[in-house]
């Protein structure tokens, strides 16, 4: 990759978009992006140029960045084991499933676009090309452990059970059941922690959409369970590859609104309870909430 399309990776981040607008270098005259609906994600995401664009190293994504920075934080208020977990929508991406390898029993992982899955499919089966070695390092200085990645990520794949083809806007949202690490698994209806960052308000454009893409979510959430939600508030698009995705603008009463309309708490306790948390930086945002029983 030459170093233009680097600094342009640079630019291209989760949150750099106010209005859908973001900023060319002035030497080079801006590409025509191809305009794309939050629906396109089935058809027009390219895993390998997401991945190069956000995760080539952490430093890559300001949003990536806040999001690893809070989840050791965000993981401390979860009990110390966890039996079962969904990252939803995690496109070809691993690093909840790293991050939460210690937490977790077992891990189911999912996406929407075949690509993606089929992405993930290769990083289980050890034949992905995509280095994550940067992003566990990144997570292990932020969990002061001294893991290598080697390890970091074998142990998280032990504990991948199967990847699932999801919409969120379906019902039930798990459509299919791509890949098993074996026969004998038997993937759950439901799930002790639902992680799901950058994707619910990603998969649609109105905040009618966002809040069937949070029923939908929510329905995978055992009673008692966590979902662990991440994301870009007040941002319209974002932009990869050559593609701008159109974006619901997420506000936090949005998030707030979805939580309630699926009785979940919403109200940070002193009480210790931990049954809700959310963090904001720089409009990225990162939250635990509990579902009522
Ligand atoms: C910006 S990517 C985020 C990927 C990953 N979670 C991360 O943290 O980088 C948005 C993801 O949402 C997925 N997505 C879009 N529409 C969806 C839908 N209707 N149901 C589930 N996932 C969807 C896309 O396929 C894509 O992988």
């Amino acid at each position: 990759m030459g170093h233009d399309h680097e600094s342009e990776a640079q630019q291209q981040q989760h949150k750099l978009t106010e209005n859908g607008k973001d900023h060319p270098k002035e030497d080079s005259p801006k590409k025509e992006e191809e305009n794309c609906s939050a629906s396109d994600h089935f058809t027009k995401f390219n895993p390998d140029q997401y991945l190069q664009s956000f995760y080539k190293s952490a430093g890559e994504d300001l949003a990536m960045q806040v999001v690893l920075f809070f989840l050791p934080g965000i993981l401390y208020r979860l009990p110390k084991r966890i039996e079962s977990m969904l990252d939803l929508g995690a496109g070809p991406t691993v690093y909840l499933p790293i991050a939460c390898r210690d937490r977790v029993v077992t891990i189911y992982t999912s996406d929407y676009a075949p690509a993606n899955r089929q992405s993930l499919q290769q990083w289980c089966e050890q034949r992905h090309s995509f280095d994550w070695t940067k992003v566990c390092t990144w997570i292990s200085n932020i969990e002061a452990t001294h893991e290598t990645a080697e390890v970091m990520q074998q142990k998280a794949r032990d504990k991948v059970r199967a990847i699932l083809d999801v919409n969120v806007h379906a019902c039930p949202v798990v459509r299919n059941v791509d890949w098993k690490k074996d026969e004998s698994v038997e993937v759950p209806e439901q799930f002790d922690l639902v992680t799901t960052v950058f994707c619910l308000e990603y998969s649609g454009e109105t905040l009618q959409e966002y809040l069937r893409a949070v029923k939908g979510a929510c329905t995978l959430v055992k009673p008692g369970g966590y979902l662990m939600q991440g994301g870009v508030l007040d941002a319209d698009s974002y932009n990869f590859d050559g593609k701008r995705f159109r974006s619901h603008r997420l506000m936090r009463e949005h998030v707030t609104l979805g939580l309630k309309e699926n009785d979940f708490f919403t109200e940070e306790d002193a009480s210790g309870e931990h049954e809700f948390k959310f963090i904001v930086h720089e409009e990225v945002y990162i939250m635990i909430a509990k579902r009522k029983n």
